[in-house]
């Protein structure tokens, strides 16, 4: 059978690209198991500092497998604890990048939210089309959009089910950028090989405190982030990257 999930990997850099053109890469169980397998692994691996997620030009992905879903029951879904696995992918350690053209729809559009941050391509049409089919958001969306973008518009979203184009997604934040879409890979490795270039411990505990500011009070992640920042002391590249400054040289990180 074809592989759903496609990895390539240059220097520290990981590209996990969703691969089912024929359902314009909607998330079925093989994807979700396959994305597991492999991003797990690449999240435990010290030598790749960074993940992009993407799909194809025309879809990045156009939701959960609706076809999939479709025949089963209440029972089914509930023992199954459907979409449960994709918490596994959200909470991957490693930072990962949606690099996303085309369709980000229902759980393509919260699976790009499970990511660190989204860089679009001007192609790129983010919705949560799940009213149309009698449903709401299930991976995430009602909690994540309305994090990320505000109330009104996550209403908008979710209750009109319309698609937002890659400018509307800059604008009230839901996509860090928006490049050319024949740019779109350059760009992300980029941002990526730049990510992937600092000391790993130090990005992975960046993201963990922005991720808190969304769990925490004020005063409590402000505690946490004090905390981390005092912890990273004990690394050998916080030695390495302040020595490197102080003598005007590039540090050499060892991620440890
Ligand atoms: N699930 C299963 N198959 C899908 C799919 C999906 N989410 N989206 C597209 N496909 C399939 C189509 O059925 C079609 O297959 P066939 O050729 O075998 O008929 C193929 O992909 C190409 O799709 P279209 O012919 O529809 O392509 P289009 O260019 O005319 O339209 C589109 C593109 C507007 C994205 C349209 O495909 C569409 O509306 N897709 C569904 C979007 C959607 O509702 N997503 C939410 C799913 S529910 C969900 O995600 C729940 C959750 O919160 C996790």
């Amino acid at each position: 059978m074809a592989e759903t999930v496609l990895v390539e990997r240059k220097g520290r850099v990981a590209t996990l690209r969703i691969n089912r053109p024929e359902a314009l890469n909607a998330l079925n169980s093989a994807v979700l198991a396959e994305m597991l397998e492999k991003a797990a692994a690449l999240d435990a691996d010290r030598e790749i500092g960074c993940l992009i997620v993407t799909g194809s030009e025309k879809a990045f992905a156009a939701g959960a497998d609706i076809k999939e879903m479709n025949e089963k029951s209440n029972m089914d879904m509930f023992y199954d604890d459907f979409f449960a696995g994709w918490d596994g992918f959200a909470k991957l350690r490693t930072p990962k990048i949606a690099a996303v053209a085309g369709y980000a729809l229902g759980g393509g559009c919260e699976l790009a939210m499970m990511c660190d941050f989204i860089i679009a391509a001007d192609s790129a049409k983010f919705g949560q089309p799940e009213i149309k089919l009698g449903v709401i958001p299930g991976m995430g969306g009602s909690q994540r959009l309305a994090r990320s973008i505000g109330k009104a518009k996550a209403m908008d979203m979710v209750l009109t089910g319309r698609m937002m184009d890659a400018a509307e997604a800059e604008r009230c934040g839901l996509v860090s950028r928006i490049v050319a879409a024949d740019a779109l890979m350059d760009e992300a490795m980029k941002a990526a090989e730049i990510i992937a270039g600092y000391s790993k411990p130090s990005t992975m505990v960046a993201k963990e405190a922005v991720d808190r500011a969304f769990e925490t009070s004020l005063a409590e992640g402000l505690h946490y982030e004090r905390r981390v920042f005092f912890g990273l002391f004990a690394t050998h590249d916080q030695k390495e990257g302040m020595s490197a400054f102080a003598e005007k040289r590039k540090p050499d990180f060892r991620h440890e």
